[in-house]
């Protein structure tokens, strides 16, 4: 008790700010990101700010009085719309993907502005907020509302960002080293994976600037009013970044002062499980593989061949398989395989019968895995999936599955493996300790950040000047073409004074020879 007062009151004497207003808006209706954002609104209204929150995924918790939540869960059928079969498919190229996510962007933002509770907020001139904290998954499209109720705004990605707001922020963009979080490049990248990397950077400039921006800036534009500037200068205008990506699990890069990384941000001290859980965990006297492939891959949209697969090689593993899978059927299920439509994963992950994480390699998942130091093995579908893989198989915290080429023999051989070597959970209590030597925890930097916006009006002076300037300027595109230019005309100078020599000597041969 006296130490919960000493935090509270250490809390509340750390460079803090009066009670402000902050209004948080978290657009897609995805468990897994909501799962990072939902501790930002929820530390921010504990320290005694006034909170309101536009979310799919509302905590509904009575003793968050500070905190006013708005119920967008309707929007999760336009999520489910788009299929995520499409989006797993390794056959459908990242040029084709992006569009998608952008066309859900705008469909999930008008079903927002749509919103009564929330329009009552953004039309009426008397809101004052002193600042907004909005989604940007890949789209900036609701950070119109910035200028509309005048506050500085903080974006907030439950990954890393992709090139777009990179670009946006002013960080360097190298497509031979810093790849893009949706590629699955990492380290030196070989000359073929150099190609498509540029390819796909000239690829996003084209497609963000000429399709993209237009399109949101014309739905920010309907719902904010026409006075409201060009979507592309507001994204510039970002007071700060919060990414859920760690140095150390993404590749490190430079990155402004206002991106600020955050880690193990939704990881909560593990709780009791539920008795029929617990019971199946403790009586596993072998140990237990837990699959899951997340909350937006799907067990029952991941094909038919995979899924079968994946039941030939539970069935031959010595261990108890611990499966969320979100049917009450599982047709031609092994006996040693128990199936759950939901189970509290952070704290199925504590269990001392936990062998080995079978996973899809989100970052949340991963991230509790790392806390809870289960070794992985990783069977990636989507997003930045394949990238986080083969980054923790380079830890050795993890075996790498490419799921369309493996075997049966394969994937058991790397379960067994990871279960039985004990280098993956010695290397995962590394990777843990690493993680957290941190001057602050990631909820306590992103409250800090949060507050110094707050109580600077923004971050004009962290201003980086690349966002700034024209990008043939950045590329250097004017001074290589002035080079070029002039070593040219010293060559037509040169070439021509040659021909003038050359022709005025064969001149004088020619009358000597008369
Ligand atoms: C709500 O905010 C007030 C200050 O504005 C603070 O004193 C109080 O502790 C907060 N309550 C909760 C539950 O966060
Ligand atoms: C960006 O912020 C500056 C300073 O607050 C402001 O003058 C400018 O109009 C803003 N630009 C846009 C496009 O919002
Ligand atoms: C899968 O393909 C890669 C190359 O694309 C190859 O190196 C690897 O051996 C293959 N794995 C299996 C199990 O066939």
């Amino acid at each position: 008790m006296i130490l919960l007062l000493l935090f509270g009151w250490l809390l509340l004497t750390l460079g803090g700010c009066d009670s402000a207003r902050i209004l948080c808006i978290f657009p897609v209706p995805s468990v897994s990101h909501q799962a990072t954002f939902q501790p930002i609104a929820k530390a921010l209204s504990l320290r005694g700010h006034d909170v309101i929150s536009v979310t799919p995924s509302p905590l509904k918790d009575p003793t968050l009085t500070n905190l006013t939540e708005i119920d967008t869960s309707y929007t999760k059928k336009i999520l489910l719309g788009y299929g995520f079969e499409y989006f797993m498919s390794k056959e459908v190229a990242i040029q084709n993907k992006i569009p998608k996510i952008f066309e859900m962007y705008y469909e999930l933002a008008e079903a927002l502005f749509q919103n009564e509770e929330f329009k009552k907020i953004y039309t009426n001139p008397d809101e004052k907020f002193d600042l907004i904290i909005a989604q940007i998954y890949i789209s900036p499209i609701m950070l119109g509302l910035s200028v509309k109720l005048n506050a500085p705004i903080i974006g907030v990605s439950s990954m890393g960002c992709w090139i777009g707001t990179h670009y946006a922020m002013g960080n360097p963009i190298l497509p031979s080293m810093y790849s893009e979080m949706f590629l699955p490049y990492h380290g030196e990248l070989s000359f073929y994976e150099r190609i498509k990397s540029t390819l796909y950077f000239l690829w996003s400039r084209y497609y963000v600037n000429l399709v993209a921006l237009p399109k949101c800036d014309q739905i920010s534009k309907k719902y904010l009013g026409n006075d409201i500037p060009y979507i592309g200068d507001i994204e510039k205008n970002l007071s700060a970044l919060f990414l859920n990506s760690n140095p150390v699990l993404y590749t490190p890069r430079p990155l402004v002062p206002t991106v600020v990384p955050l880690v193990f941000i939704h990881i909560e001290p593990p709780k009791p499980l539920p008795q029929d859980i617990k019971a199946e965990m403790d009586s596993a006297k072998n140990g237990v593989v837990y699959f899951s492939l997340g909350s937006n891959v799907k067990s029952m949209n991941i094909p038919q061949r995979v899924r079968n697969l994946l039941m030939d090689v539970f069935r031959e593993l010595p261990y108890k398989v611990l499966w969320k899978f979100e049917k009450e059927e599982l047709p031609g299920k092994p006996s040693n395989v128990v199936i759950k439509q939901w189970l509290p994963q952070q704290d199925v992950l504590a269990h001392p019968n936990v062998k080995v994480f079978v996973s899809q390699g989100g970052l949340q998942s991963t991230e509790e895995a790392v806390d809870r130091g289960v070794p992985m093995v990783i069977i990636p579908f989507i997003s930045d999936q394949e990238f986080n893989g083969k980054k923790l198989q380079e830890f050795g915290v993890a075996r790498h599955i490419d799921y369309l080429n493996t075997t049966k023999q394969e994937l058991i051989d790397s379960i067994i493996d990871v279960a039985k070597n004990p280098k993956y959970r010695e290397n995962m209590k590394k990777l843990k300790d690493l993680l957290n030597d941190e001057p602050m925890t990631g909820i306590e930097r992103a409250v800090w950040w949060s507050e110094y916006v707050i109580r600077h009006k923004g971050t004009r002076h962290l201003r980086s000047p690349t966002v700034d300037i024209a990008w043939y300027k950045y590329f250097l595109l004017d001074v290589v073409s002035a080079f070029v230019g002039i070593i040219i005309l010293i060559l037509v100078v040169l070439i021509k004074l040659f021909k003038y020599v050359k022709n005025s000597l064969t001149k004088k041969e020619k009358i000597k020879t008369k």
